[in-house]
């Protein structure tokens, strides 16, 4: 059985998660599929960008398969929460941009595996949230780690504890959302993101990526450090060439083919 859509158009490749009568819950052979998918898009050379969003106009991702895990003992769980882990690693790490096209419920999971991915478009009727304390849980896919990066200690430990489910629009104040839109816009509006990314070049996106997932896991000075040395590594290829040509020959620069 296939729970993942592509589509590729202008060197975006849309991945949509299709299973909506479990609203798009991710259960082990969601996430088999899912990494192996996401490990091809990335390689794909027809790829510049990804955009992932869930089936339907109910949810994005409504989390972990609770029907799944309520049959887990302790090692399965081991297993299902690093296979989670591992596919939200696999998607921060990308070279090429992803967005999260947030169309309805992001919980759990779901929450997660959009803040793994580098930016969220969001529609008016997306919420987010962190329930899994209500199940007994924490979030185990990365959220204790990611969540306080992005949105702040203060507001990653409300969420987490409560458990409480924001909108859209608490979602952007707090800094989780880039941008809202109704739900008709959302693609359009992820898709106009991706292609503005695809005009730059390639390798100063992946590279400025890099360098901003690695600053994260340590301190300044060695963030500095091995982001003077991708600068320069910049310098060894043409796309910094055109880049500054175009600039001083007052035209676009043309970094793909
Ligand atoms: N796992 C499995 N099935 C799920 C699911 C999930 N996370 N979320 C929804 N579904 C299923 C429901 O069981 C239901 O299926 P049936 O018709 O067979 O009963 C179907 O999807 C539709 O759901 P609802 O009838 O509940 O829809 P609703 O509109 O009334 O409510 C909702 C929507 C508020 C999102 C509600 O479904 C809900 O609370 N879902 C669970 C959200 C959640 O707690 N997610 C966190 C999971 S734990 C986790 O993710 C751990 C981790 O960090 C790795």
């Amino acid at each position: 059985m296939s729970y993942l859509k592509i589509n590729n158009n202008n060197l975006i490749s849309e991945v949509i998660i299709d299973r909506p009568q479990a609203l798009n819950a991710m259960n082990p052979d969601v996430i088999a599929e899912f990494l192996e998918v996401i490990e091809n898009v990335i390689s794909d050379a027809n790829t510049g960008t990804i955009i992932i969003t869930g089936s339907g106009d109910k949810a994005f991702i409504a989390g972990a398969d609770i029907k799944a895990m309520q049959k887990m003992n302790s090692d399965e769980a081991l297993n299902y929460g690093r296979a989670g882990q591992r596919l939200t690693v696999m998607i921060e790490s990308s070279p090429k941009p992803v967005i999260a096209a947030v169309n309805g419920f992001a919980l759990g999971g779901g929450c997660e595996l959009a803040m793994a991915c580098h930016m969220r478009i969001v529609s008016e009727n997306a919420s987010f949230g962190q329930p899994e304390v209500k199940l007994g849980l924490l979030p185990g896919w990365g959220g204790t780690q990611r969540l306080p990066k992005i949105v702040g200690v203060g507001n990653a430990i409300e969420l987490i504890t409560t458990g409480k489910i924001i909108n859209a629009e608490e979602s952007y104040r707090i800094g989780l959302a880039n941008k809202i839109c109704s739900s008709d816009q959302l693609m359009f509006e992820s898709r106009k993101l991706a292609s503005t990314i695809l005009k730059n070049g390639p390798k100063a996106i992946s590279s400025s990526l890099r360098c901003i997932n690695a600053g994260l896991m340590m301190d300044i000075e060695k963030g500095m450090e091995i982001e003077v040395e991708e600068f320069s590594e910049l310098f060894r290829h043409e796309e910094r060439m055109e880049g500054l040509t175009a600039f001083i020959e007052k035209r676009d620069p043309k970094f793909r083919q």
